[in-house]
């Protein structure tokens, strides 16, 4: 029987996150290994647009499964939501002979692929963002990196912290979720975690934190606030009009999405970037590649865009109960 899939195309779109690399080299090697070509296509979407593309052999994907950042480097594309630009896009496809994209990126990313599944080319998407808010996987490649980048900031922070004897506000990343914050303040051990999944009442989850962490006998403070649930250079001024506390304030902002992958985000990358391919090479597609109860499945693209993911609410229970002990006021 002839082979459907004999070129695919991969690109990253959106954010980029740690691990995008470890995917692209999967895709590559997982292609030459069911014998298909593979082209990288450079800037996302627009790139699919501009006809930008790179020949991904063996050597192009030689090192990087360990490096940050995105070889094929990553964009949003206005034009990509144009009807005419998604017509030029498959334009593209025809020029190259692509019979199929792996999209890596998230929710944006997926949409985009819906739309082009729907002009008729076979796509798979593959979810890579430092958020972990995709639904339809629990996991998304690029969230531990961004955990432990955070985490090691946190704590470089805390020892300056504890010397001077002062309040820290950190801002993590995380858009409209809070699963990067308050995975970090349990893993530093977090005053208080503000996320945008609960409501922030400033005096029971801050003020009164603060005091109880003061009586139980610390004299340094961390108050971790995902960007979703606020500002935190707005939380500190409102701490030093409270308390009279000189709190410093540092927003981490992209330090969380460079830097190499951890282990865990290149073995997920690996996994997912072989899995896009294989369902290629059997005939497969329109579907994002997904962790669920550890296992890899794939959920039909319009389907996966539909699904919601909820934080845990378990672990803000348990970050209240262990971070800030002590006599409840
Ligand atoms: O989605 C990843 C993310 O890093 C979010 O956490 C953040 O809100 C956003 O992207 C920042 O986007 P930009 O790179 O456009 O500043």
């Amino acid at each position: 029987m002839e082979k459907k899939f004999k070129r695919i195309g991969v690109l990253t779109s959106g954010g980029d996150a740690p691990g995008m690399n470890a995917a692209i080299r999967s895709v590559a090697k997982s292609a030459m290994h069911f014998g298909i070509d593979c082209i990288g296509i450079r800037r996302g979407w627009q790139g699919l647009i501009n006809c930008d593309f790179v020949r991904l052999d063996g050597h192009a994907v030689t090192h990087i499964l360990g490096s940050g950042g995105t070889i094929l480097y990553t964009a949003r594309s206005e034009e990509f939501m144009t009807e005419k630009g998604r017509e030029k896009a498959v334009g593209t496809c025809k020029v190259l002979g692509l019979d199929g994209i792996v999209a890596i990126g998230g929710d944006g990313t997926f949409r985009g692929a819906l739309e082009l599944s729907r002009l008729g080319i076979a796509v798979m998407g593959i979810p890579a963002t430092i958020d972990n808010d995709i639904g339809c996987s629990n996991y998304t490649i690029g969230f531990d990196s961004a955990c432990n980048t955070a985490i090691e900031c946190i704590d470089k922070l805390r020892d300056t912290m504890q010397s001077h004897e002062r309040c820290s506000v950190v801002e993590v990343m995380g858009r409209h979720a809070g699963f990067l914050a308050l995975y970090v303040g349990l893993a530093t051990g977090a005053t208080s975690v503000l996320i945008p999944e609960r409501e922030v009442n400033f005096e029971e989850d801050v003020v009164k934190r603060i005091q109880n962490a003061r009586i139980a006998g610390s004299t340094n403070f961390t108050i971790i606030v995902a960007e979703g649930a606020g500002s935190a250079i707005d939380i500190g001024q409102r701490i030093h009009e409270a308390l009279g506390l000189d709190p410093r304030v540092t927003v981490l902002g992209h330090i969380q999405r460079g830097g190499a992958p951890t282990g865990r985000d290149r073995e997920t990358a690996t996994r997912m970037g072989y899995h896009a391919v294989k369902a290629f090479a059997e005939g497969r597609s329109g579907s994002v590649i997904c962790t669920q109860a550890g296992s890899i499945t794939e959920i039909p693209i319009e389907e996966a865009l539909e699904m919601k993911k909820h934080l845990p609410m378990i672990r803000y229970e348990i970050m209240q109960a262990t971070s800030a002990p002590g006599m409840a006021l």
